[in-house]
């Protein structure tokens, strides 16, 4: 492999060049700008590995590609994920399974975080090769950004999705926690406005949903689309679903034994809460770390009721509501109704 091939090195002044040509947003929903990029809100510092990313990675049939919009649950998924795939060779009730040494954003890299990497030493393509199948990998790109190799590979993609008033919430908690030293947030109300005309990390959020959406639709044997909200009312049976989508299906005898309950109970809030490398790590690159406690709060279903009236609620849904017509995909939640939705994919 010659320098730059692989989106990093040489190659990727191209994209550094590339992103701080495109237009900036200015303000963003914390301390910090996006670029857009094909109708899509990065943020800055993603702008450049994300577009690296699109070009260099290539994507084996086995390969588990989680997607997400920041702050729906990704740190779960890649958890669960993580649980069912490598069970074989980890047991989850296993004391000493890496998901109680290691934090999910370890063990389940973001793609493009192994992009922003340009450390000569371990390049991205590398990193990636040297990696064994089943690979579980994840991005915040939108469905159309990610490499044609993909949807080519026919691997299987799994997509999360939060309710984005929920969504919109934990962001900011979370962009205030982690933002630089002297750096002031943008007032809650000008966040909100901004997140309500779509510019948002990834987003807007409803043309993120609606991508995979309509993937997920056309190719439901590689492409699953999840709700969080879906995850916290049967954690069981959506683990089980997923099992059986990634190709690996719990056997009657694992039923039996309790190993899809101990795996929802491995990746528990509590549980990960207490792990030592979520409570005191850092995870990240050399220019970004984050403090991986940033990604444990509280994960309730409706803790925007906390935080917005009604009104400001209603103008969001409204948004969104309106946004996603004719796409199929509607964002309402009828408790209870989770194993029969998750099957047809319709709502
Ligand atoms: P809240 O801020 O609403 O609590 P992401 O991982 O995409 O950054 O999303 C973070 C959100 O998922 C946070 O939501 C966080 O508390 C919640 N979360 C993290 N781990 C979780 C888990 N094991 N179970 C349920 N929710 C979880």
């Amino acid at each position: 492999m010659v320098a730059g091939e692989d989106g990093c090195a040489d190659g990727f002044s191209k994209y550094e060049a590339l992103a701080s040509s495109l237009p900036t947003s200015r303000q963003g929903l914390g301390s910090l700008p996006y670029r857009k990029h094909d109708g899509f809100w990065y943020p800055e510092h993603l702008m450049a590995p994300a577009l690296a990313m699109r070009d260099a990675f290539a994507a084996r049939p086995t390969d588990v590609i989680l997607a997400t919009m920041p702050k729906s649950g990704t740190t779960w998924l890649k958890a669960l994920v993580y649980s069912v795939v490598h069970r074989g060779r980890h047991a989850p009730a296993d004391e000493r399974h890496p998901l109680l040494a290691s934090s999910p954003h370890e063990l389940v890299p973001f793609l493009h975080s192994l992009y922003e990497s340009r450390s000569p030493s371990a390049p991205p393509g590398q990193l990636l090769e040297e990696m064994p199948s089943p690979r579980v990998l994840a991005v915040h790109s939108p469905f159309t950004a990610l490499p044609a190799s993909v949807r080519e590979s026919g691997c299987r993609v799994v997509y999360l999705c939060r309710d984005p008033k929920d969504a919109f919430v934990s962001l900011r908690h979370y962009l205030d926690e982690i933002k630089p030293e002297g750096s002031a947030m943008t007032p809650s109300a000008e966040a909100f406005d901004l997140f309500c005309d779509g510019v948002s990390p990834f987003g807007p959020v409803w043309d993120h949903m609606a991508e995979y959406w309509k993937e997920s639709v056309a190719r439901p044997g590689e492409v699953i689309f999840l709700r969080y909200e879906h995850l916290k009312e049967d954690a069981v049976g959506s683990v089980m679903r997923l099992a059986k989508f990634l190709g690996c299906p719990f056997t009657g005898e694992e039923v039996a034994r309790g190993v899809p309950e101990a795996a929802v109970a491995l990746c528990s809030m509590d549980r990960m809460r207490s792990v030592e490398a979520n409570r005191s790590g850092v995870h990240g690159t050399a220019s970004w770390s984050f403090k991986n406690s940033a990604f444990f709060r509280k994960g309730e279903v409706g803790d925007w009721k906390s935080h917005m009236t009604p009104e400001v609620a209603q103008r969001l849904d409204g948004i969104v509501e309106e946004k996603l017509r004719g796409s199929g995909l509607s964002l309402a939640i009828h408790r209870g109704s989770a194993s029969r939705r998750f099957g047809s994919g319709l709502s």
